[in-house]
């Protein structure tokens, strides 16, 4: 029988929140492990994205969120084992499985059991740890029975390489069906001031039965962080360039979102990446958010925006902007 985990961080009075209904307790920040994989983010190396993973811990940022599929070689699980050496148990570390890229670069959702339970194991080498506190399915493979990929993370937890499942990419409906066959403790959708589509199915579910939301791109990989404005030299290789919100309308739409966060932000003292943060933790049925960092000062300034709760008059500015 495990022990029950309350890994609480160094020196951070930040409120701990429960991970669904199991007794591991997390911050309302957890940091993205994506950008550190090099796989999409410019100008990642090794010595900052130790440094960032280690300026997390130290700021009361104690969820790791990782996969199988961040970087072609486990990248971002293999600099998380180096950060946390000597630090395992302020750290809670959430992986998945069912994506991974093949030797010629390409995207694969793979679920399948053997899958699975292949990814979990060299996860664990990986990473360095005997257990995953929080093992998620990364996506529905349309070439499985969910029931399948299901049944494997349940074999998973009941051997003890995994403390407690969840999904994520999933609809309501596949995450009740997956939730028949394997207690789910949390889920990992999109969510942000600008993609709200799980608040009217996904998130009153989550709220009836303890199922934590823990979700992704709360910055909109990086343009809800208030420093790219209208004149942005982006570079070239900016992968961001391909995504809708960073184009024409949808990017001028997100500027005037940003001209109303400079206001609140100022009279707050605080930043606009803060100020986004905040109001995302907030949100009815999120208990944790996922900011990406590749810089220290990226995921410092982010963890900054738990501890506080912004005033009823800025949220209702903002509800008044994004209605
Ligand atoms: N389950 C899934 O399918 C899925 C999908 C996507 C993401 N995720 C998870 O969710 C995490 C968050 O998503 P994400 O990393 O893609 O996007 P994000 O958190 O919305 O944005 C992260 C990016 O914002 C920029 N940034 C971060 N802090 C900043 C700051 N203080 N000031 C200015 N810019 C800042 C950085 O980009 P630059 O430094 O490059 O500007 C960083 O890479 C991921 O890391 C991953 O763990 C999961």
């Amino acid at each position: 029988m495990n022990e029950p985990i309350a890994r609480i961080t160094s020196d951070s009075d930040q409120p701990l929140r429960n991970l669904g209904n199991t007794d591991i307790r997390i911050a309302p920040v957890g940091m993205g492990c994506w950008p550190i994989a090099g796989m999409t983010s410019i100008g990642v190396n090794d010595q900052d994205s130790i440094r960032t993973v280690q300026k997390a811990i130290d700021c009361g940022v104690n969820m790791l969120d990782t996969a199988f599929g961040y970087g072609a070689d486990g990248e971002s699980d293999r600099l998380i084992r180096k950060s946390i050496i000597g630090r395992r148990e302020q750290v809670v570390i959430a992986s998945k499985a069912g994506m991974h890229w093949t030797a010629d670069g390409k995207r694969c959702f793979d679920a399948s059991p053997d899958r699975i339970r292949l990814e979990c194991e060299a996860s664990l080498v990986r990473l360095g740890v005997d257990e995953i506190d929080l093992f998620y399915l990364h996506a529905v493979d349309p070439n499985v029975a969910l029931q399948d990929s299901a049944r494997a993370f349940e074999r998973l937890r009941l051997e003890g390489k995994i403390r407690s499942v969840g999904v994520s990419n999933v609809t309501i409906e596949e995450l009740i069906s997956f939730d028949r066959v394997c207690e789910v403790a949390a889920v990992q959708p999109p969510y942000n001031m600008l993609q709200r589509g799980i608040e009217t199915d996904l998130i009153p579910w989550c709220i009836q039965r303890n199922v934590s939301v823990i979700n992704y791109w709360p910055l909109m990989k990086g343009l809800l962080a208030g420093k790219i404005r209208r004149r942005h030299a982006f570079d070239p290789a900016d992968k961001r360039l391909t995504y809708e919100v960073f184009q024409g309308e949808q990017f001028e739409h997100a500027q005037k979102l940003l001209d109303c966060l400079d206001s609140i932000a100022k009279a707050a003292g605080k930043t606009v990446a803060q100020v986004v943060v905040n109001w995302t933790i907030h949100q009815p049925g999120i208990t944790a958010t996922l900011c990406g960092a590749k810089r220290d000062w990226q995921i410092e300034e982010t963890a900054g925006g738990m501890g506080w709760r912004l005033e009823d008059a800025d949220l209702d500015q903002i509800s008044q902007f994004l209605q």
